[in-house]
């Protein structure tokens, strides 16, 4: 799809509006991209570094974009849809990121059917590594999906799924990067611990993690599977699993991703 027939305009030039303007700006064509931001320093970062036009306001945004994205905190969702409800018509495409918030929050303040799509992203967007779950609003047509599928891909990975699955996902795939930062910390310094030089801690557990990673996805093994081919009996990998076993790696995980989807419920509300 040639994207640089759109002109597209972010609400929010944080982390991930930042990473949207990135992709976009690798993507073969280009669209014309504008944003708009309440902070006057990224408003300054968007135009001086990322080359970006910055709107009057998120109205003026809002009535010289085709496809609009909402790339801001769900807790301030409804007064930035407030906002610009009335510049809203039925020929733009209304993206919204914001994790937890439903399109039938989105649709209820427009009173007309603009097209609206849903989307959890997550951080490795920054380096076109992430993964976008999209899910489509009652008003969205095949060609809106498209759209957002081509905007997206340019942050890596893109899948669709029902919204009925999104405070799942976004406990899954949203949260996800944060999850495995911990884990890696924890190994990182359980390394050190051990007596290694944190410099070789941390090329060991990086590459370790990206090459089973790799090795996962590359076989399409089940992670059971890959694990019995390194647990010799009674060698050393099993004395670790057995520890991470009976510390509750596998309660935890339970208990931090359904926290997590609640999460996301109670900010869809
Ligand atoms: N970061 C993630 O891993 C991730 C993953 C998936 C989805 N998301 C979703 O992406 C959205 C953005 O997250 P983020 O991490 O990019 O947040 P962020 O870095 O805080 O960026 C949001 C930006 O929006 C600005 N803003 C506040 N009010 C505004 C308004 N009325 N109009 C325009 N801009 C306004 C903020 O300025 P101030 O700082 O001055 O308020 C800030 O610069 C959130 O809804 C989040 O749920 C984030």
């Amino acid at each position: 799809m040639d994207l640089s027939t759109y002109r597209i305009g972010i609400i929010g030039g944080g982390n991930m509006g930042q990473a949207i303007i990135k992709g976009l700006r690798a993507a073969p064509q280009s669209p014309t991209i504008s944003a708009w931001d309440a902070a006057g320093d990224c408003r300054e970062l968007l135009k001086e570094n990322l080359q970006v036009t910055v709107s009057q306001d998120n109205r003026e945004l809002v009535l010289n974009s085709d496809i609009i994205i909402l790339a801001v905190k769900p807790q301030i969702i409804d007064a930035v849809m407030a906002e610009i409800a009335s510049s809203l018509t039925t020929e733009k495409l209304l993206i919204s990121i914001a994790a937890g918030v439903p399109c039938k929050r989105l649709e209820k303040p427009l009173q007309k059917p603009v097209p609206t799509i849903r989307i959890m992203p997550n951080t490795p967007a920054l380096i076109n590594r992430g993964i976008s779950a999209i899910a489509v609003g009652s008003q969205a047509l095949e060609k809106h999906l498209e759209i957002a599928e081509n905007i997206f891909a340019c942050l890596g990975e893109t899948v669709l799924v029902p919204e009925s699955s999104m405070d799942m996902v976004t406990a899954v795939s949203g949260s996800g990067p944060a999850y495995i930062f911990l884990v890696i910390e924890a190994m990182l310094d359980a390394a050190v611990g051990l007596g290694l030089a944190r410099d070789l801690a941390r090329k060991l557990v990086i590459e370790t993690v990206l090459g089973s990673t790799e090795m996962l996805k590359k076989s399409g093994k089940h992670p059971m599977e890959l694990k019995d081919m390194v647990t010799s009996p009674g060698g050393t990998t099993i004395t670790g699993l057995a520890e991470l076993e009976r510390y509750g790696l596998r309660h935890a995980f339970n208990e931090a991703l359904k926290s997590a989807c609640k999460r996301s419920q109670e900010l869809g509300k």
